[in-house]
């Protein structure tokens, strides 16, 4: 097995979501399913089946509860992220049918053998340490005519430098890394004074993408290894071989920062083929 793959080498993705956790309110829910819905289009998540791969803290599986879906199956690598999940969905929906799971999406066909009207992957497939084989593993789940919606990190210039700077800040002692991120704010600070934007506002309304906070998302961003990138037409090529169709996406435009790129969202149909 491929040493990146395993869980002891990532960065604890699920001890920040469980810090994170504390901060859901209704807001940031309301932020979610505004996001899901978003991405998942008209077709939505209503009546049908969702499998979360990478689930975090677990919201954007309420949020799908909250939208109706009839069957969720939230799963995760790290078992911080699961017991979250747990906490959260138990805290918010304990009356809707879901199931919460320890498992890798690179097992995932072997271990649910069963497939779902929506696959919802957001920013987990490039930190899996095989970014293009998790990413045919996830599609593999998706029935047929079904959605895979997914979020990428885009290929920048700058990717192999921020490779090894979350491999070092993954392994780095918590005083070594709230410097680091002290660092960053600074100069994303700097950054928006130069272009113009307001620092506090920018922070205040933080919210309104996915639900998400701005500090959690900086440590996030500076410690999440493994890490890959991808380009949009990269994305398409390869989810076109796996036998989908774009629906939508939402891709960035324009210069990439050299403080991190952000995701790109991606919604793409399963094509049925008669039999
Ligand atoms: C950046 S977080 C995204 C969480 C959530 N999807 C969201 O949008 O808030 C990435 C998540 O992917 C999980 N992850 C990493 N490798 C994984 C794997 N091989 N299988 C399943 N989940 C994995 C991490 O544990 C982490 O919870």
């Amino acid at each position: 097995m491929n040493d990146l793959k395993a869980v002891e080498s990532h960065f604890k993705f699920g001890e920040n979501w469980s810090s994170y956790s504390n901060l859901i309110d209704e807001d940031r829910i309301e932020n979610s399913v505004k996001g899901l819905q978003k991405l998942l289009g008209d077709g939505g998540v209503s009546g049908k089946s969702f499998l979360d791969i990478g689930c975090g803290s677990g919201l954007h599986s309420f949020a799908a509860l909250l939208l109706g879906a009839k069957e969720i199956v939230a799963t995760d690598l790290d078992a911080d992220s699961v017991a979250t999940t747990e906490k959260v969905l138990a805290k918010h929906g304990a009356n809707k049918p879901y199931r919460v799971m320890q498992v890798s999406v690179f097992d995932l066909p072997d271990k649910l053998q069963q497939t779902f009207d929506v696959v919802y992957s957001w920013g987990v497939l490039h930190h899996t340490g095989a970014m293009v084989e998790a990413i045919s593993k996830a599609a593999a789940m998706v029935s047929p005519n079904g959605l895979f919606a997914f979020a990428l990190y885009r290929k920048t210039p700058y990717c192999g430098l921020w490779r090894a700077e979350k491999k070092w800040y993954s392994k780095a002692s918590l005083r070594q890394q709230e410097i680091a991120r002290a660092i960053y704010v600074m100069l994303f600070r700097l950054g928006c004074f130069v272009t113009g934007r307001r620092f506090k506002q920018y922070v205040a309304e933080y919210k309104k993408m996915r639900g998400m906070e701005f500090l959690h998302d900086v440590h996030d961003w500076l410690g999440g290894y493994p890490y890959e990138s991808i380009s949009p037409p990269q994305v398409d090529q390869l989810l076109r071989q796996l036998g989908f169709s774009l629906e939508r996406r939402f891709v960035r435009s324009g210069l990439m920062s050299v403080l991190g790129s952000g995701c790109d969202e991606y919604a793409y149909k399963k094509i049925a083929h008669d039999t």
